[in-house]
């Protein structure tokens, strides 16, 4: 089965996908697509030998967008990655739960349009949250929307900045996006 990555930064989600598959016998990642040209996730790809495409906007959300390439990297799973735009009608209909996201709260709140980065985890401290997380869900055409696969719950510590709190959910995405992926394509075989 093979994978492709939407992503547009770091791309240490992408990065930790990438070796998890890399010796697995289901599937593979076969495609980076990024929309930031000089983002971290492009270096990242390029030096595992994985083809990267950087889109632009305007084709993206034209007719069938980048369907063509995507379908031509036997693409069988979409997985989104810190990838900051929406999902055009054209590629959710080609591939109906078959694109997933991560999101670094506990949908649903602390979701939906503005709320990604440093902004989330400021969001969840100014609330005074006990509790924040991951979710990783189905792709639809609103942000943060669709069905959710799997959450997980870290604590919030009265002593934690964005910042920290930020690197505490990382880890977790780190742990559980690869885990979750394994699994979705197990159960699309
Ligand atoms: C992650 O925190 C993810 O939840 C969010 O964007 C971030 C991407 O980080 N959607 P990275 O590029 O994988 O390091």
């Amino acid at each position: 089965q093979g994978i492709t990555i939407f992503a547009s930064g770091a791309g240490s989600n992408a990065s930790r996908i990438i070796d998890y598959f890399r010796n697995s016998t289901l599937a593979r990642v076969c495609l980076v697509i990024c929309n930031k040209p000089g983002a971290g996730v492009i270096s990242i790809a390029e030096k595992e030998g994985i083809p990267v495409l950087i889109i632009e906007k305007e084709r993206f959300f034209k007719g069938d967008g980048y369907l063509p390439e995507i379908r031509q990297a036997s693409t069988n799973l979409i997985v989104l990655a810190g990838f900051l735009w929406k999902i055009p009608h054209s590629l959710i209909d080609a591939y109906p739960r078959r694109i997933i996201n991560i999101h670094p709260a506990l949908l649903p709140k602390y979701g939906g349009r503005g709320m990604y980065g440093q902004y989330v985890h400021e969001s969840v401290l100014n609330a005074g949250e006990m509790e924040s997380g991951i979710t990783i869900h189905y792709v639809d055409e609103h942000y943060d929307n669709g069905d959710i696969l799997f959450q997980t719950a870290c604590p919030v510590l009265d002593t934690d900045s964005p910042e920290s709190l930020a690197n505490r959910i990382h880890q977790l995405e780190h742990l559980h996006y690869p885990l979750v992926i394994d699994d979705l394509i197990k159960s699309l075989q």
